[in-house]
């Protein structure tokens, strides 16, 4: 039997994420795929008008929050899921290779045992092809690493919501040089995507429209195939890793990198305050 899928989705300009509601219908079980909290550098002040607006629909429809998902490690923006399971309660959940990501980043920030590197911080953590639910929803995470060696893509019916690892067709693919990325790993894991029956409707984490077209974030495994500027069919491995290595060697580190890593292997959770009630977060110099 296929249950119908209710998808909300809400684009966060600041970032590019897209964040998505996914529930069976009005008052149902739900899971919050990637929540922004949103993070003003400049001022190093948080704030949560996107987590509002994810708030603010559960509560509208009558969803009951059963999961609040991560498809990975964000480094653009801070996850909201401690956030949102205060004011709605559900599970957060992430890919079981959040250990190796968490190895790798307290390392950087010199974390030693202020931080567990065994992905405790997270209700509950995903093994590759877990299968879950989502109130009478039948759910699958598919483990795809290349982005991060953490990267789940969560499949819903006919839905697969990507993480990042495609992006639209006219933008191509995620890039793979942050400690533990992988092109050929990424080349594999979108392979995989690709392989599911051509209907498969695919929902980015991100997109960054060319000047002139708006946001989108759903596209098909056949529009992919057909037309991914990356790693559309006929394009091989080598190319593809060729492409990826050269294209990521241009890229500047994305702005919230350093504060989102620091909070997103703590599951979203900011450090504890200091003696004077302030939250502090460390920036490495040199290290990146
Ligand atoms: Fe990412």
């Amino acid at each position: 039997m296929t249950l119908p899928l209710q998808i909300h989705s809400l684009f966060d300009s600041a970032t590019s994420t897209v964040t998505h509601i996914v529930y069976e219908a009005d008052g149902a079980p739900c899971a919050v795929i990637d929540p922004v909290l949103d993070y003003d550098p400049k001022s190093g002040r948080t704030s949560t008008q996107s987590a509002d607006a994810v708030i603010a629909f559960v509560r509208a429809h009558g969803l009951q929050t059963q999961w609040l998902l991560e498809t990975h490690a964000h480094a653009d923006h801070l996850s909201a899921a401690p956030y949102l399971q205060h004011q709605l309660g559900g599970k957060i959940g992430i890919g079981a290779a959040i250990c190796a990501v968490q190895g790798a980043f307290a390392n950087v920030f010199n974390l030693k045992d202020q931080a567990a590197q065994d992905g405790s911080q997270f209700d509950h953590l995903f093994a590759p092809d877990e299968t879950f639910a989502i109130g009478r929803l039948q759910a699958r995470a598919l483990h795809v690493p290349g982005h991060t060696p953490a990267d789940i893509a969560y499949m819903v019916g006919d839905a697969v919501f990507v993480g990042d690892t495609l992006f639209m067709p006219d933008v191509g693919t995620a890039r793979c040089d942050f400690p533990g990325g992988c092109a050929a790993m990424l080349y594999q894991s979108v392979r995989k995507l690709l392989a599911l029956p051509p209907a498969t409707r695919l929902f980015m984490c991100h997109d960054y429209p060319p000047a002139g077209r708006a946001a989108h974030w759903q596209t098909t495994v056949a529009d992919q195939r057909a037309g991914n500027i990356h790693i559309r069919d006929g394009i091989g491995e080598a190319d593809f890793v060729a492409m990826r290595t050269q294209r990521d060697a241009t890229l500047a580190m994305p702005t919230l990198i350093l504060p989102a890593i620091q909070v997103n292997i703590n599951a979203g959770k900011l450090p504890a305050p200091e003696d004077n009630g302030v939250r502090y977060l460390k920036v490495p110099i040199d290290a990146f």
